[in-house]
């Protein structure tokens, strides 16, 4: 959600503001807009665009004066929809204050309301904008002190936000604010920044600062100070970026997605580096595994497909249920959890509010959290008993597909882990895993080598109205993926079924030329004849099936053949030709690739 940059130092803004938001602009992109300090006194510069980026682009082609700080943003509409009013920033009526924000803003009506009452007048329909007339009001009362008036602001606010502000008669000065929204600080030499996420400045500086729950920054050039909302001054926690801008650039591929999936043999080799024999303590020291009864496994949209693999690997290898929830249904039903229980986050941004808010609650009744996150210094990690960091480096197209990959692994990491914890798996039994897991990164590259006529053959049903993906046991949860990375790039109606499934109810679906992707792969006989045996029914009905397998298929239309690996590691094999029909199809589709329409990558909102 909504994409946040700010940038004060010696060179001129304009660049670095622009280039984070690009970088920024997966997170929301129906709406942008930057604010530029100029000399003391001067009025604000600001423009905004409803649209994408490009849009406020152009308006620039007429010339912005020099300014060396100032603030940027890219929409992801909630309160109010995509127009150039509700776009950010947003101004107070003296028009020196502008107020940038990621979130929601819960209680925006009665602020509005007391506001409107004292005399401020209201442009826009958004909740931010209730924030820009009240902050203006605190820091007259402050005597101009900007960060103390966002400190006494922010005490107000109920909801999640990021907030950046600047005013006109503090030229060189931003400030910042967080809670439950991502907030990052880069400190470069005689330049400083802010960002929603370290990609956004990620070509100028490898120093990066977290800021934690409720905390204000305050940025000049050359100074960076950080407080509670109290006041209290706070010690900086530094770490270095281990991205570097290249991989945050499409390096000659037509869509970051397209570089992403082929990415992927290189995220699962740095994934299982120095892990295949185990898990060491520096990872899982801050838990107590030996008494755990219980595994409840939260997160959304691609995330949850990794963890409904994840339930099938540690109910076998650890002998323990699983759970695997939505995140956002898991906490309003008040689920029993206790400290016997242990709750894994999936979530590549570590932002996710709903896996969030989740984990929260499990953690509020005592559980232990174990969390599986991408991104380095976010809000799940942080707060985290134990994190298992994924290694896929910097993901930009909306629709997953690396972290995917990385998510799987690190399944199949902690269900080892824990099944040794609890003495259940032979050293031959690791040591077998162990060969195939190390083997993966080299067998997506030949899944990769191989998918080329896939692409062809998926323009053949460009103007199907929907596709069908069946899988059974780990090949379930690759079919809902296939399913999901459709519906997210090409608009086309799609669903995963188990394939014992069909016969009570989806086989109805079928007609004349109806395209099904049947994800097959062989490890268990009894399940690859019954597969088998769904491809031969949706057939007799008039489907055409594309098969993924690593065996022949007789009865399908289309063989995608990929490698044999063990049975609970095929997803890792089989999704990457399903990412690539999803990608081909949307490009025959004419859609956007890389920012699907009406999605954000980052969902910080409920
Ligand atoms: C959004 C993205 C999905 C992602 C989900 C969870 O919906 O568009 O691609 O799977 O959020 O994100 P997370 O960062 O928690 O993995």
């Amino acid at each position: 959600m909504c994409g946040i940059v700010g940038y004060t130092g010696k060179n001129s803004a304009l660049a670095p503001v622009l280039e984070g938001l690009r970088r920024l602009e997966y997170r929301g992109y129906d709406s942008a807009g930057i604010a530029l300090t100029l000399e003391a006194g001067l009025p604000l510069w600001v423009e905004k665009r409803a649209g994408k980026l490009g849009n406020l682009e152009e308006t620039l082609d007429q010339g912005v004066p020099t300014s060396h700080s100032g603030i940027g943003h890219t929409r992801w509409a909630t309160h109010g929809g995509p127009t150039d009013t509700n776009a950010h920033p947003h101004l107070d009526n003296d028009g020196k204050l502008a107020l940038i924000h990621n979130g929601i803003i819960e209680n925006y009506v009665e602020l509005r309301l007391a506001l409107e009452a004292k005399g401020h007048h209201f442009k826009s329909e958004t909740d931010t904008e209730s924030v820009v007339h009240l902050l203006s009001d605190a820091r007259k009362e402050h005597g101009g002190d900007l960060a103390a008036a966002m400190r006494q602001v922010c005490a107000q606010l109920r909801g999640s936000f990021t907030l950046l502000a600047i005013h006109s008669d503090d030229p060189e000065r931003i400030v910042g604010a967080r809670r439950n929204s991502p907030l990052v600080v880069g400190v470069g030499d005689g330049e400083n920044f802010l960002a929603s996420d370290v990609s956004a400045f990620i070509s100028h500086t490898k120093r990066a600062l977290e800021l934690g729950q409720d905390e204000v920054v305050d940025i000049t050039p050359t100074k960076i100070t950080i407080t509670d909302l109290a006041g209290n001054t706070l010690p900086p926690n530094e770490y270095e970026i281990s991205w570097d801008a290249s991989a945050a650039e499409r390096g000659g591929f037509s869509h970051f997605m397209l570089k992403e999936i082929y990415e992927q043999p290189k995220a699962i080799a740095d994934t299982l580096i120095g892990r295949m024999s185990g898990l060491d303590s520096s990872i899982t020291s801050g838990l107590e595994l030996v008494n755990i009864n219980k595994v409840v496994i939260i997160a959304c949209g691609t995330a949850y497909h990794a963890g409904l693999v994840g339930k099938y690997a540690i109910e076998k290898w650890a002998g323990l249920p699983v759970e695997v929830e939505f995140a956002s249904e898991y906490r309003y039903r008040e689920p029993y959890v206790d400290a016997a229980t242990l709750v894994i986050p999936i979530s590549q941004s570590g932002e996710t509010m709903d896996t969030l808010m989740a984990m929260r609650y499990a953690k509020s009744h005592g559980a232990q959290v174990f969390s599986v996150c991408n991104t380095n210094g976010s809000t799940i990690p942080r707060e985290s008993d134990a994190v298992l960091y994924t290694f896929a480096g910097p993901e930009i197209a909306v629709a997953s597909t690396k972290a995917f990959a990385t998510q799987l692994v690190a399944m199949y990491l902690i269900a080892l882990h824990l099944g040794t914890v609890r003495g259940l798996l032979s050293p031959e039994f690791l040591a077998q895993i162990g060969d195939e897991l190390a083997e993966l990164p080299g067998k997506v590259e030949q899944v990769l080598e191989t998918v080329e006529p896939l692409r062809e053959l998926t323009r053949k049903f460009k103007d199907s109205t929907s596709m069908l993906f069946l899988g059974r046991h780990v090949g379930f949860p690759t079919a809902l993926e296939g399913a999901l990375k459709l519906k997210e790039l090409a608009y086309m109606h799609a669903e995963g079924f188990p394939g014992g499934e069909l016969k009570h109810g989806p086989i109805a679906l079928i007609d004349e030329g109806t395209p099904v992707v049947a994800v097959m792969p062989t490890g268990n006989a009894l399940l690859t004849e019954k597969m088998a045996s769904n491809v031969q029914e949706v057939k007799a009905r008039g489907a055409v099936v594309i098969a993924i397998s690593d065996v022949d298929v007789p009865a399908a239309t289309h063989l995608i053949r990929i490698p044999t690996t063990h049975e609970f590691l095929q997803p890792v094999l089989s999704v990457v030709p399903l990412q690539v029909i999803a990608y081909e199809m949307a490009v025959a589709r004419g859609n956007d690739v890389d920012q699907p329409r009406n999605l954000a990558k980052s969902v910080t909102v409920e």
